[in-house]
């Protein structure tokens, strides 16, 4: 069994980021620019955003955090994306989900001018993906598929089950793994509704869970030599620990990673390489690698 390490691999392509963007400036390049609009204090949220930067600042990219009060009305954080798409100054910009709930999520991804949608959000990017185009891709997916290729393991033609459909890591990790650049896989995706989920799991040489049910993967529902990415970050009350809360994956790691050929831990598994592929993206964006300006 061979842990697949996200810290590890995440730490090597910051290095890899912040040597290219070295080059960029050496180059009489500016450096990329990513904001971030922030709404609201929700405290995972805000954590998120602030390792967002620091991992920018890591890489020698530069980010501009929006923060607005979480009363701050729909049209006021539209009219923020507005002038985001127009400011030649930023390559890219995220909005940070969730947005309190008077606001329209899908209105305020939508306005996100896709050129700039480095998280891979807005309809356009989506519907490239679907349809095998360049474009921004978001950043689980493409860090789960990242991870797996700096591990030399091949999807074409192994069966792939994928517990979760949600629109930023079930569905595009489906698409990305049948897809035929990269990907070639069989691909079967189970949700709340679906039938055989342990007999499913069981036939799965690659199984990918985004369910966020602690534990919910046992022993019992691997095949002997899997590989197995686990997507779930769930916070678990543990007064034991100075944060008062550990991070519990989908998988029973202690019992199922003995059955698996590559598992990823939590944390230390996807989690980091996400933060990486946002700057991957930001990087393309500056490149005009997907979209010209
Ligand atoms: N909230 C949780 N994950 C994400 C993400 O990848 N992007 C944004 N914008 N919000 C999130």
């Amino acid at each position: 069994m061979q842990i697949l390490d996200g810290k590890k691999t995440a730490a090597t392509i910051v290095s890899e980021i912040r040597q290219e963007i070295l080059q960029m400036k050496q180059g009489g390049l500016r450096v990329p620019h990513l904001a971030i609009v922030l709404v609201g204090y929700d405290g995972a949220s805000e954590t998120y955003v602030a390792n967002k930067i620091k991992m920018c600042e890591q890489c020698g990219m530069k980010a501009s955090l929006l923060h607005f009060a979480d009363d701050a009305s729909q049209d006021e954080i539209i009219a923020a994306i507005e002038q985001l798409n127009s400011n030649p100054d930023i390559d890219g910009f995220i909005v940070q989900l969730p947005l309190p709930a008077h606001i329209d999520e899908q209105k305020v991804i939508e306005a996100i001018d896709y050129r700039k949608d480095v998280d891979g959000f807005h309809p356009i990017n989506v519907g490239r993906l679907y349809i095998g185009m360049p474009c921004f891709v978001c950043a689980t997916p493409k860090g789960i598929m990242e991870l797996l290729r700096r591990y030399n393991i091949s999807t074409r033609g192994r069966k792939c089950v994928v517990l979760g459909r949600s629109n930023i890591v079930g569905k595009p990790v489906a698409a990305m793994l049948m897809q035929k650049e990269h990907g070639d896989a069989t691909v079967t995706v189970l949700h709340s509704h679906s039938q055989r989920i342990a007999e499913e799991c069981r036939e799965a040489e690659i199984l990918v869970t985004a369910i966020g049910q602690p534990h919910f993967i046992k022993a019992d529902m691997i095949k002997e030599g899997a590989v197995v990415v686990d997507i779930g970050i769930t916070r678990v009350p543990d007064t034991s620990l100075p944060k008062g809360y550990r991070l519990l994956g989908d998988v029973d790691f202690d019992n199922v990673a003995p059955k698996c050929s590559y598992i990823t831990p939590v944390p230390g598994g996807v989690g980091p390489m996400t933060v990486c592929m946002l700057l991957l993206n930001t990087l393309d964006a500056a490149k005009h690698t997907y979209y010209q300006q």
